[in-house]
């Protein structure tokens, strides 16, 4: 890693001028946290298997630079590392964002089901995490997890078994991480999203009507009487990871308006 740069006092004190990776950078909760950190002064790389999301995400943007990649290839957390760092020189912040929610009830869980979620969700971040460490460790960085609030509070998730199961193992690994990563001078936050308006019901192939009822039952049943915006997510990734917020380690801050405490 000789192109880690020296991190500077301006740097260090005021988080201006930090490089950040979102993978999933391209939609929903991945795109505003990353145009919400570039608002903060970060610049950023977005990484996701669709070029045009990507690059509507950094369309106007300072300092947003795309990287189309697929997380579940071999070769992709050396790509995404080295592209952080050929492109801004050093590495601050890692939010693993991307997933994949394959909701099906337990009966029909299929291998390629299963394996993609795994490795979308839980696998990638782990070997991301691995290669971007002395990035980060030169950095003194931060590693931020988007889990979800689905998982929190020992609940089952009916219909969306190995999803939760992944999600679940990733706040285990922001606990394992701010012990494990604490010697190499990083630490390791979590995000735990609620039910937020992304377009991810569009994705995972639901209709429109669909959609509307889910969210309108969600809104019903969540004290702040309404489901999540991307930017509400963002804000708390983008605070969580800055230099003010270092206390937090080993942490998952619930987003959900209160869902999941009722
Ligand atoms: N929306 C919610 O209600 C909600 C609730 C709780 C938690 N969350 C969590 O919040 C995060 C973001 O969700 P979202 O709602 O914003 O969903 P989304 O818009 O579907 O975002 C997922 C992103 O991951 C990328 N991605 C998926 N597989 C990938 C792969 N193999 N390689 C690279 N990129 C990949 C997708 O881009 P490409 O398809 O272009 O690769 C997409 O941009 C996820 O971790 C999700 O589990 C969301």
């Amino acid at each position: 890693m000789a192109n880690v740069r020296r991190m500077t006092r301006r740097q260090d004190e005021t988080g201006q001028g930090r490089v950040a990776v979102v993978t999933g950078g391209g939609t929903g909760i991945g795109r505003a946290t990353a145009r919400a950190l570039a608002a903060d002064g970060a610049r950023v790389l977005v990484v996701g298997r669709t070029a045009a999301t990507l690059e509507r995400t950094a369309a106007g943007q300072q300092g947003v630079r795309t990287l189309v990649a697929d997380l579940t290839d071999e070769d992709a957390p050396e790509r995404i590392t080295s592209a952080a760092l050929e492109a801004f020189g050093r590495l601050d912040v890692l939010v693993h964002n991307a997933a994949v929610v394959l909701p099906e009830p337990f009966g029909a869980v299929t291998r390629e089901h299963a394996r993609l979620q795994v490795e979308t969700n839980l696998l990638a971040p782990v070997l991301l995490t691995r290669a971007a460490l002395p990035a980060l460790a030169a950095a003194r960085g931060t590693v931020v997890a988007v889990g979800t609030a689905a998982v929190q509070g020992r609940r089952a998730f009916a219909g969306m078994s190995l999803y939760g199961a992944t999600k679940t193992a990733l706040d285990f690994l922001v606990r394992t991480w701010a012990v494990e990563l604490a010697p190499w001078g990083v630490r390791a936050v979590g995000v735990a999203p609620g039910e937020t308006d992304t377009g991810i019901g569009e994705r995972m192939g639901w209709s429109a009507a669909d959609i509307a009822r889910y969210q309108a039952e969600a809104a019903a049943r969540t004290p702040s009487g309404r489901v999540g915006r991307p930017e509400d997510v963002a804000w708390w990734v983008v605070r969580l990871a800055r230099p003010e917020g270092a206390y937090a380690n080993g942490a998952v801050v619930t987003v959900d308006g209160g869902a999941s405490v009722v």
